[in-house]
């Protein structure tokens, strides 16, 4: 989606820009904001409401109440995510990973991971198949680092696990025509012809657990608001063929250290990798964009602004689950009681504490790799 006027909205599976507008998103998208009803009735089954939905990081849904209702009446539901694998993972993409092992181990469901090595050899010009094949694999090992359990997660390959996904991808593609994936996706005369047919790839796992197992039941999908026009697209085509129309939970984007926009690798200088040695993360956070002041005599008269500031978004997105915490460190940034050098310090630090298990986690994951893939 797009806008003329100068703070241009950019919000595709491939593109983030300018201040991401989530009310008008959910207007424009046509999804629903997550209710404090639905909130109660998710509460039902998984006690107190995980950090992500009570921050309303998680803001909108598309039948997560239907799938609720069938659960209710034993009618399970399996959950799928993914990546698109075109370097290292950033700590944004974390975001609906965590929520998707919370959803899993609170509703003991099964995961299919998506990791979409073709998509990336199609889309991005430089990228060769061998690389995207490699990100992939390294890639998983960011998931699995996050204790998702082998028995109940099961990652796709795409290229590798083709033969498992390319009937039901026709029967997908066959129900689209161009002129809708044109509109979903902004396709021009010069996208090439594996990028236009991609789609229908990545419509695949929300039907996959019926083939696998006989079992038809709905795919609930944890993922950050842009990649929705895929599931427009497969809703729409879903009970034609004879399956239960995915539902899904969007998350906000976390924005990139610049401000704005979506913390995206193609700007390694304002994302947080994690693979990150500590002095890189610190040298990014100190760059960091924030809501201070000229000097900090004039900061701590006249106080800043957490609003602007992309470090208070990171305490607020990941690195302070406690709120009354939170809430001070605002109350101080306001007043001017606390300095921008200090949030950063504060800030680095926790991301290199949270780092450091992650990578230990990560290269463990080495070892088990091969109990996750779907092809096991
Ligand atoms: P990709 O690799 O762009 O993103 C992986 C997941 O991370 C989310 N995400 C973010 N979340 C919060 N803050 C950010 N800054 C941020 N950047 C990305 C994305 O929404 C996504 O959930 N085509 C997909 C791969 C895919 C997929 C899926 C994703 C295949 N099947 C099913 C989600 C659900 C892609 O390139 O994701």
């Amino acid at each position: 989606m797009t806008d003329g006027d100068k703070n241009e909205m950019i919000v595709t599976p491939w593109e983030v820009k300018g201040k991401v507008d989530y009310e008008r998103l959910i207007r424009e998208f046509g999804t629903q904001p997550i209710s404090e009803e639905l909130l109660q009735k998710i509460k039902k089954h998984t006690g107190e409401l995980h950090p992500q939905l009570r921050r309303q990081l998680f803001f909108s849904h598309r039948d997560l109440d239907t799938v609720l209702n069938l659960y209710e009446k034993e009618i399970k539901f399996v959950l799928y995510t993914g990546r698109g694998p075109s370097g290292a993972v950033h700590i944004g993409h974390l975001i609906p990973w965590i929520f998707t092992k919370h959803l899993q181990d609170k509703f003991k469901t099964r995961l299919y991971f998506q990791m979409t090595d073709d998509e990336k050899f199609v889309v991005e010009d430089e990228l060769t198949l061998k690389e995207t094949s490699q990100f992939g694999h390294e890639n998983a090992l960011d998931l699995i680092a996050l204790g998702f359990k082998p028995e109940d997660t099961f990652i796709i390959f795409d290229v590798q696990d083709i033969d498992m996904l390319y009937d039901i991808a026709l029967e997908v593609a066959k129900r689209i025509t161009y002129s809708t994936a044109k509109a979903a996706f902004g396709f021009q005369d010069s996208t090439n012809i594996g990028w236009i047919f991609w789609p229908a790839i990545q419509a695949v796992p929300c039907f996959i657990h019926a083939k696998l197992t006989g079992e038809n039941v709905p795919a609930l999908i944890p993922a950050a608001i842009d990649q929705d026009p895929y599931w427009r697209l497969t809703r729409d085509l879903a009970q034609k063929l004879g399956y239960h129309k995915p539902a899904q939970i969007h998350c906000r984007l976390l924005p990139g250290l610049g401000g704005g926009g979506k913390m995206s690798s193609s700007e390694p200088e304002t994302t947080i990798f994690t693979t990150d040695l500590p002095e890189a993360v610190k040298r990014k956070i100190w760059n960091a964009f924030t809501g201070g002041k000229g000097t900090a005599a004039e900061q701590k008269k006249t106080g800043a602004d957490p609003d602007v500031c992309t470090v208070f978004q990171y305490f607020y997105y990941l690195f302070e689950e406690d709120d009354r915490k939170l809430t001070e460190r605002e109350k101080e940034c306001r007043s001017g009681e606390i300095l921008c050098g200090e949030c950063k310090a504060d800030l680095a630090e926790r991301i290199n504490k949270f780092l450091a298990e992650h990578q230990r986690k990560r290269e463990q994951a080495r070892n088990i790799i091969d109990k996750f893939h779907i092809k096991r």
